[in-house]
């Protein structure tokens, strides 16, 4: 099995009756997404759930999940998402789906934050995986200058030679950063730039990790 299937499958076996959920984003995040899905067709689970992206809205309604608008839920207990890159301490890179700040925002109200990956995103260092950054479209030429002094390479992010455009009307700055040494006040310095939105370093938010590997089995952290 694909081992980005086995570790959704599983994450979805922590979501109880009567639970507020939040749904990740991405090719990991899906399989739990549908998971869910079969368990509310199955057992007739009764969540109250709510999306990290456009993408993933559709994804819900495609299996029959009902969606709560993030504007009526203040708490969640369960969230399950991807990440780019994660490591020991279980700090991460997330946004290589663009999905990055309606994913904070999520993540910032979430009792229990699991992590669903397969094995090639669990990293001894971050930093391999540029990091995400989503930025206001005016002047974000200027913002991106401010990211190279705090000494990234930005690129703008293109989709079909076009400019990105995130759920939320903004750019991405995919910055490399090179290894980080100290990726907590590298999340600070960048959020303090005028016209950064959000950065896709989540640090000290996962509570679980859930790997799925290549010779079929998974591992919990
Ligand atoms: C989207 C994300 C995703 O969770 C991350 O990119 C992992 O995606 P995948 O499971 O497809 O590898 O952060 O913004």
């Amino acid at each position: 099995m694909d081992p980005k299937q086995l570790a959704g499958e599983q994450a979805a076996a922590y979501v109880e009756n009567n639970m507020v959920i939040g749904l990740g984003t991405g090719s990991t995040a899906c399989w739990a997404i549908k998971k869910i899905g079969e368990r509310i067709a199955n057992e007739g689970l009764q969540l109250t759930c709510t999306a990290t992206s456009i993408q993933s809205e559709k994804l819900a309604e495609q299996f029959h999940i009902p969606l709560t608008d993030i504007a009526q839920v203040s708490s969640i207990d369960i969230t399950i998402d991807g990440a780019d890159e994660i490591d020991r301490q279980l700090d991460m890179i997330k946004g290589g789906g663009g999905a990055l700040l309606r994913e904070k925002i999520i993540a910032n109200i979430t009792k229990y934050y699991i992590i669903v990956a397969d094995e090639s995103k669990y990293v001894a260092q971050l930093g391999a995986f540029g990091i995400p950054v989503e930025v206001v479209p005016f002047g974000w030429q200027r913002t991106a200058e401010h990211l190279e002094k705090l000494g990234a390479k930005p690129t703008l992010r293109k989709k079909e030679q076009e400019t990105f455009i995130t759920d939320n009307g903004n750019y991405i700055l995919d910055c490399d950063f090179g290894l980080i040494n100290d990726a907590a006040s590298l999340e600070t310095s960048i959020h303090n730039i005028p016209g950064v939105v959000v950065c896709g370093l989540f640090i000290s938010r996962a509570h679980k990790l859930i790997l799925g590997k290549k010779d079929g089995s998974t591992e919990e952290i």
